[in-house]
């Protein structure tokens, strides 16, 4: 593994106790780690310990002569590769969305190019006051990446979300954005977004889907280094860097660029939601209520089945992994297992869309991953979908792994 530079933020938490350990696995990692703590966190871990596992003195003052006759902040915000915050406190994340900078971190923060890491913790409240959770979304807007607090027994005496996550979760997400480079020589075809079919010139019947799942699995791929092929439907999102897109409207539309890109793919994910049905006969001219209303009429629209892509894609298919998702909403895991089974494909990823904070049109997701040994099933609980996205990518070449092609 290249050794990369790494600065680790520390903010005022009981969780700040964890990042020592941190420091030694992105050490042992290779990487090399210069620790920025926050006044609050020099009171939960010492600056001895700090700067004994990191090899290098501790910054926390923005203004202090002998600090700056070493480094200044502005050499550390260049010399950083990747800024990880962990733990963030909810007043880390406010004063980052902020954009102030006010102490060494915060503008280490505003001043670096790097990618930055945030792993929050904190007391449940803090966690699901609505600032909080604004200022993660504008962070995340702006490129952040957030590695989400896991849910267990606090240490201020609650239960529920908070602490810091698993340090596995995070140093894998710091190796993803630092360049994890393990689909090089693949090519991902994508499939995101709804499907729409028309009932007439204006109408259409579509679904819920906004496209964030599909267009999350492209960007991890392209990261990884992927050549990536995204077929979307309509959706409002652009594209992430690096890809090629094929725009389409219907089932059928998405049905013929898929099969089109087949043959050049080596692992396909289906996120799309393909509309199962379309109208019969879409009428040429726009249907009038006023008309139908007049004549006392109901409005009968004859739908007939559109293509199974996935199952066309299966019966196609040499070699390629084959990934499918499952949109239920009741009984998730048993009809995703029968989904598994009946489309034939190597794994199955299955998500409840009857949540209204979750699956469809949210940033966030929570996942059951379903292959063809029970043993090995994964559970992402709720988290960003691009996390989600790295989750399903390290099963698709855990398997890949098993079963060379
Ligand atoms: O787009 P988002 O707002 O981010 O939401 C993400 C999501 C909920 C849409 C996504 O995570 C998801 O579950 N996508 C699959 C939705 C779906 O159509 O599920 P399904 O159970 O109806 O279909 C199963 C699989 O068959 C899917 O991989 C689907 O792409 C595929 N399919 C379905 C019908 C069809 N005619 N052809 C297909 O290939």
């Amino acid at each position: 593994m290249s050794s990369r530079r790494v600065v680790l933020g520390i903010s005022g938490g009981i969780a700040a106790y964890k990042s020592c350990e941190l420091i030694r696995q992105l050490r042992s990692r290779g990487h090399a780690v210069r620790v920025v703590a926050t006044r609050n966190a020099l009171e939960f871990v010492p600056v001895l310990t700090l700067q004994t596992l990191s090899g290098h003195a501790v910054r926390s003052e923005l203004f202090s002569p002998g600090e700056e006759s070493q480094i200044s902040h502005i050499e550390l915000a260049d010399w950083a590769e990747l800024v990880l915050i962990a733990p963030a406190t909810a007043g880390v994340l406010a004063r980052l969305a902020l954009g102030l900078a006010d102490d060494l971190l915060a503008t280490v923060c505003l001043a670096t190019r790097a990618p930055l890491v945030v792993a929050p913790a904190m007391n449940l409240n803090m966690w699901e006051h609505p600032a909080t959770q604004e200022n993660l979304g504008l962070l995340a807007k702006r490129g952040a990446h957030v590695v989400e607090p896991a849910s267990g027994e606090l240490a201020c005496g609650w239960e529920g979300v908070g602490r810091l996550a698993d340090l596995d979760r995070i140093l894998g997400l710091v190796e993803r954005v630092l360049g994890d480079r393990s689909l090089e020589g693949e090519v991902v075809l994508v499939t995101a977004g709804p499907t729409v079919e028309a009932v007439d010139p204006v109408r259409v019947l579509t679904n819920r889907s906004s496209g964030r799942m599909g267009f999350a699995l492209a960007e991890e791929a392209a990261r990884r280094g992927a050549e990536v092929v995204l077929v979307a439907g309509p959706v409002a999102l652009s594209s992430p860097p690096g890809i090629e897109r094929i725009d389409v409207e219907t089932a059928a539309e998405m049905r013929d660029a898929v099969l089109s890109e087949l043959d050049r793919s080596t692992i396909v994910l289906k996120a799309a939601a393909v509309s199962d049905f379309r109208v019969t006969e879409p009428t040429t001219q726009k249907l009038k209520r006023e008309k139908i209303a007049r004549d006392g009429q109901e409005l009968v629209l004859r739908l007939v089945p559109n293509p199974d892509i996935v199952a066309e894609v299966h019966a196609r298919r040499s070699g390629q992994m084959l990934v499918a998702f499952a949109a239920e909403t009741e009984s998730v895991l048993e009809h995703a297992r029968a989904k598994l089974e009946r489309k034939g494909c190597d794994l199955i990823v299955a998500n409840d869309v009857s949540r209204s904070d979750l699956g469809f049109d949210s940033d966030r997701n929570e996942v059951w991953i379903l292959g063809p040994d029970a043993a090995d099933e994964v559970h992402v609980p709720a988290t960003s979908k691009l996390e989600v996205a790295g989750r399903i990518l390290d099963r698709v070449q855990e398997l890949r792994k098993r079963r060379p092609e």
